[in-house]
This record gives structure tokens, sequence and C-alpha cells, in this order.
């Protein structure tokens, strides 16, 4: 599928049974593409590269490398899930890189967001060419474009300045899912078995909770943020929630007066956002009903180490972005 246009004849892809006959169809094109060569593939665990790596394990098992970066910046249990679906269930060729530490002291004392963002993104890019130099005959470079990403960024898998991958590899291009609308994508992905749970994953932004551990980046209040977005996340999935199209926590990098066992207490606030949207463009407030919002309040300050106050952050887009910062 070597065109970057949707032809209109093309059927939109809502059912198992037209996800089958779009598998069955992109893993003879990707085997006549890629014959016994192998093919790389950055694999965030997102859905997009998620249903690429799914498809591609169909079509040439071992000779797809997969590699997982975990820049410490992923969410509870996100990587372990990587390595568990895929590794473990897919048996993928999967290399796992836990890039934590070199994140973390690179972001160390750096406040600025668009700094933040192009060191994660800067660092992401050397980790990959670094994997990939390691391996010996690799072809072909898989990425999840999807038709958004054609429409919208020229083709180019990357939202703001992150998730980009190295231009200078001189690697052909197999973009399974290019001419996909997004809904299409997690069809196939339950038609190629993949957990509901990882194909409907709300998006994350590819700096991760790198750009919710507002300011600059520590590593106490990184663990608070990432423990009580579990929470959060544990919450709406229990009180059928789960359909709101983005909600998370943010932890801004001040900390206020509390008491705790009838002692002082100073820690941090926990702001939470769950936002409703078709395009991202602009975005209205989910009303959370108030006993929900009470015992994720309760939750997190009993169970979160540093954090002592549960805010609710009621901005539309606009005025507000989406994210924090
Ligand atoms: P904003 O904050 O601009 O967010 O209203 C709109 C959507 O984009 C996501 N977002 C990002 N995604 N890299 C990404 O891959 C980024 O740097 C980034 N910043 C924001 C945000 O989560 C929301 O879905």
């Amino acid at each position: 599928m070597s065109t970057n246009v949707r032809p209109e004849s093309m059927a939109r892809i809502t059912t198992p049974e037209l996800a089958e006959a779009f598998i069955a169809e992109q893993i003879a094109e990707v085997r006549a593409q890629v014959g016994d060569k192998k093919v790389l593939l950055a694999l965030s665990g997102g859905v997009d590269s998620s249903v690429v790596a799914a498809l591609l394990i169909k079509a040439v098992g071992k000779q797809l490398v997969c590699v997982h970066v975990n820049h410490g910046l992923m969410r509870k249990g996100e990587s372990e899930d990587v390595i568990k679906v895929f590794g473990e269930e897919l048996d993928a060729n999967l290399i796992y890189v836990d890039a934590t530490d070199r994140y973390l002291d690179l972001l160390a004392g750096v406040a600025e967001p668009e700094k933040k963002r192009k060191i994660i993104g800067e660092e992401f890019i050397k980790i990959f060419d670094e994997e990939a130099a390691k391996l010996e005959g690799i072809s072909f470079l898989a990425q999840g474009t999807i038709y958004p990403d054609i429409i919208e960024s020229k083709g180019v898998k990357a939202h703001h300045n992150v998730g980009g991958l190295p231009e200078e590899m001189e690697m052909e291009l197999v973009e399974p899912l290019k001419l996909l609308y997004k809904d299409e994508v997690r069809v196939v992905g339950e038609a190629l078995g993949l957990p509901h749970a990882m194909v409907y994953r709300q998006p994350f932004p590819g700096p991760g909770l790198g750009v919710r551990c507002l300011g600059a980046i520590t590593r106490d209040r990184l663990a608070a943020l990432r423990e009580a977005d579990a929470i959060l996340r544990e919450e709406f999935d229990k009180n059928n929630l789960n359909h709101v199209w983005q909600y998370f926590v943010a932890v801004p990098d001040f900390k206020s007066v509390g008491v705790r066992d009838g002692k002082r207490y100073e820690g941090w606030p926990a702001i939470i956002r769950a936002v409703n949207t078709v395009d991202a463009m602009t975005a209205t407030i989910e009303e959370i009903p108030y006993a929900v919002l009470h015992h994720i309040t309760d939750r997190i300050t009993h169970e979160v180490e540093g954090i002592n106050r549960v805010c609710l952050d009621l901005t539309p887009k606009p005025i507000g972005t989406i994210e924090w910062e």
C-alpha cells in the first residue's frame, strides 16, 4: 500500500470481519515488501505502535525487532504490560531498554516545558539509534503512522516535537496502518487479539508523566504522581467513567500545609483533570459525580506519600490546554 491517499472506495473498518480481511491483505503486502529481511519498530505501548507490532508479528514473526524504551515517565504498569503482552504472550523479538536514570538525570533541574519536551524527544532518538546500531541487517523501519498523521502532519508520526524517529536512518518504511482512522486501528487491534485496555486506552502524550510532573521533575514527586494517577485510573474504571476521552493527575512543584496523624504535614496537591473532546482542539469538562471525587480524594491523600490535597480542574479548552504544560 504505497499510496498516501485513502481511496474513496475503501470501506470503513467497523466489524471484526472487515478487520480480518484488512489483516490478511496487510500480511500479504508486508511479506511481499519485507521478504526475509528484518524490520525495526519503536514500541511505545500506545495504541498505534502496539497494533503495528501485533500485525507484523503475524506477518513476519521474529524478523520484527521491537524496541521498547522506558523513559521513566510511563504510567504505572505500562512498561510491564508491554513486556507481558509482546515479550511473553506474543513471543516477540523485544528489546527492553530501561533508560529511567538516563532521562531523570538529564531532566534534573529543567523546569521549562518545551526544554523538557526537547530533552525527552532527543534522548529517545539517541537511544533508538544506539539500539539500532547494535543490530545487524535491519532493512526496514516500521511505524504506527495512521491517516490523521498523514493529513495533519505530512506523514510525520509525531505530535508536537516528541515521538519522531531519526530522520537519517536509511531504512525503508513499513506503515501498514497509514490509511486507517483511529477507530479502525482499534477494531484491527481487537481482531489481532490485543487486550481491550491496550487498544482502547486514552491518549497519552509522548513525554508521558514528564509534562504532568510540573516544573523541574524530581523522583519523589514523579513517584507520587504515578501512584495518584494509577488510583484515578482505577477509580474511573470501577465507576464506569473510562469512556472519558482523557483523564489524569498533574502534580505542581509546590507544597501546602496539612495535618496528618495529628502533626503538621506538608505535601503537594494532586490536580485532577478529565476532559472530553473530538479532536483535542477544544475540550469540555466531564462532570465527575461528587461521591466518586470524595472517594478518589480520600484514597489519594491516604495512600500516596507526599500528597495532602486534591484539587479539580474545571477549565475547558480554550481557555486551558488539556495538559498543564
Ligand atoms: P494540549 O495540552 O495541547 O493537548 O491541549 C492536546 C492533546 O495533545 C497531547 N499532547 C501531547 N502529545 N506530545 C504528544 O505526543 C506532546 O508533547 C504533547 N503535548 C500534549 C495531550 O495529551 C492532548 O491529548
